[in-house]
């Protein structure tokens, strides 16, 4: 059932924040408020060149007709209301600085320092912040590796279970739904097993925010009876870059508690463009989702075919329902690219420099493409064409290139011996990185995209780890979170 299915009481036609801009864009006003461009009137003729004149008449602070967003009234909470409503949540939150900021919010509201939080080890960048910032401690759980493509997978139910049996007092649980590659555990099982010890789960579901809207997508973590969902908006709806949305439902976890947490997270200045285009997706999706959507998978349904017609390419699918693999968005589009013997971040560059196509994320082995509601046939064709003009030129123009590649596997990991809030704090020293192994890490070292660290501060660094992270940087990939981007040092804890 998607949310068409039920008539909504109010009017999801509408778009409070949108209709307020509308008519403060078009007001005389003297402005002696923030920002400083007041309405366009100043900006630079650099900024006017790139976006016109129109968009900053409506770049306007918490005027009263548009609502503060932390105590919302007027246009952002009927805005947000709609949302809730839409997403099927008892309350929705407008996110200006991504799902990151909701992400370390939801930690922050249901943990004390020293409490404890299952995780999965595959989490984003963004957990270690809510780690570090409330003093919670990880109880991590190590997700399969999808074997012949390098992918990390779901944690199971029977896994969770058994570590909540082995752990008392945890707190709450965190899992991704979907992963950056679009897999899906059994969420209904978690939720089960979670709220079994009476405690909350927590759903990253940045990757996640069309399956309410289409029956022949994932089933959301709301629907599934998650407390908390976020999501983000601006990656598969129509918002803008950062706008997103954080989701309650149930009495597990303290309304108030995420209101202060997204206070500490978030700026008192939130972009109304950013609140509004949270709006407008909100409002799109309502009314034409089932036609926008319908359109979407069949695009990915004619690349898939596409592309496995091609000798050497394949695509992810879901072949046989598993706990660790109980699903797959058919929207996220992820091909092997082993067969050319290039990683996927040479692949990458040429398909953008040779071919005008990029894709969202680059691996070792394989490419994924966002397939959303803004794409159309031409762009599947681009994608098509480029894949059949890569086999003909990769090995002249890309000779190097054999990759004795190492497994996403849990073994790469390290292991974890002190808090990422203890560790962040420390005292630290720099030592060469070929003399780390062994010493507990100061710092992040994650590979950006996808934004999951390979070592965390307070774990004991591994060699496996490191060969994998010099890896990637020989590949072309990009190491994030740490001082030494170029891998000839590490930060550890003295
Ligand atoms: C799994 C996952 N969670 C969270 C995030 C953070 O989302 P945002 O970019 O909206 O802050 C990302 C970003 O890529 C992600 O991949």
């Amino acid at each position: 059932m998607t949310i068409f299915d039920n008539i909504c009481s109010s009017n999801q036609n509408r778009a409070p924040l949108i209709e307020a801009l509308n008519v403060l864009r078009r007001r005389n006003d003297a402005a002696f408020y923030a920002p400083g461009h007041k309405r366009g009137q100043g900006i630079s003729e650099l900024m006017l060149s790139l976006l016109g004149k129109k968009v900053f008449k409506s770049d306007l602070p918490e005027l009263p007709e548009l609502g503060n967003l932390f105590v919302p009234d007027e246009a952002i909470k009927e805005a947000q209301d709609l949302a809730a409503e839409a997403f099927g949540a008892k309350r929705t939150w407008f996110l200006v600085n991504g799902s990151s900021c909701g992400i370390a919010a939801g930690i922050l509201a249901v943990c004390n320092p020293g409490d404890k939080i299952i995780v999965p080890r595959n989490i984003h960048h963004s957990v270690i912040t809510g780690l570090i910032l409330s003093g919670a401690i990880p109880v991590f759980l190590y997700p399969q590796c999808y074997s012949t493509w390098d992918l990390p997978l779901n944690i199971t139910p029977k896994s969770l279970k058994a570590t909540l049996k082995r752990h008392g007092n945890i707190k709450a649980v965190l899992i991704i739904h979907p992963t950056y590659h679009g897999i899906c555990g059994n969420i209904k099982e978690i939720v089960k097993v979670t709220h079994s010890y009476n405690i909350p789960l927590l759903v990253d579901e940045a990757h996640g925010a069309h399956f309410q809207f289409h029956s022949a997508l994932p089933s959301s973590a709301l629907s599934e009876g998650a407390d908390l969902s976020i999501q983000s908006t601006h990656k598969v709806l129509g918002a803008i870059t950062q706008a997103s949305m954080l989701h309650l439902q149930g009495n597990l976890i303290n309304e108030n508690k995420i209101n202060q947490a997204l206070q500490l997270m978030q700026s008192s200045s939130p972009s109304n463009l950013l609140l509004a285009s949270l709006d407008g997706a909100r409002q799109q999706i309502m009314i034409d989702g089932q036609k926008l959507l319908n359109k979407t998978i069949k695009l990915s349904e004619l690349a898939r075919s596409e592309i496995n017609n091609i000798n050497g390419f394949s695509t992810l699918e879901l072949i046989n329902k598993k706990p660790e693999f109980y699903d797959l968005d058919i929207t996220r589009l992820t091909i092997d690219i082993s067969s050319l013997g290039v990683s996927g971040w040479k692949i990458d560059k040429v398909l953008r420099t040779k071919f005008n196509v990029t894709a969202e994320l680059p691996m070792l082995s394989s490419l994924t493409f966002i397939i959303s509601i803004g794409n159309n046939k031409k762009d599947i064709i681009s994608l098509v064409k480029a894949l059949i003009g890569l086999k003909e030129m990769t090995l002249s123009s890309c000779s190097e290139l054999s990759i004795p590649y190492l497994s996403y596997e849990s073994k790469v990991f390290s292991c974890f011996n002190m808090s990422p809030r203890d560790a962040f704090f420390a005292s630290k020293k720099i030592v060469p990185i070929e003399k780390s192994a062994g010493l507990i890490s100061g710092e992040v070292l994650c590979p950006y995209p996808p934004g999951i660290p390979i070592i965390m501060p307070g774990e004991i660094i591994t060699g496996e780890a490191i060969k994998y992270l010099v890896k990637i940087k020989q590949q072309g990939g990009i190491i994030a979170g740490c001082d030494n981007q170029d891998l000839k040092t590490i930060k550890v804890i003295n």
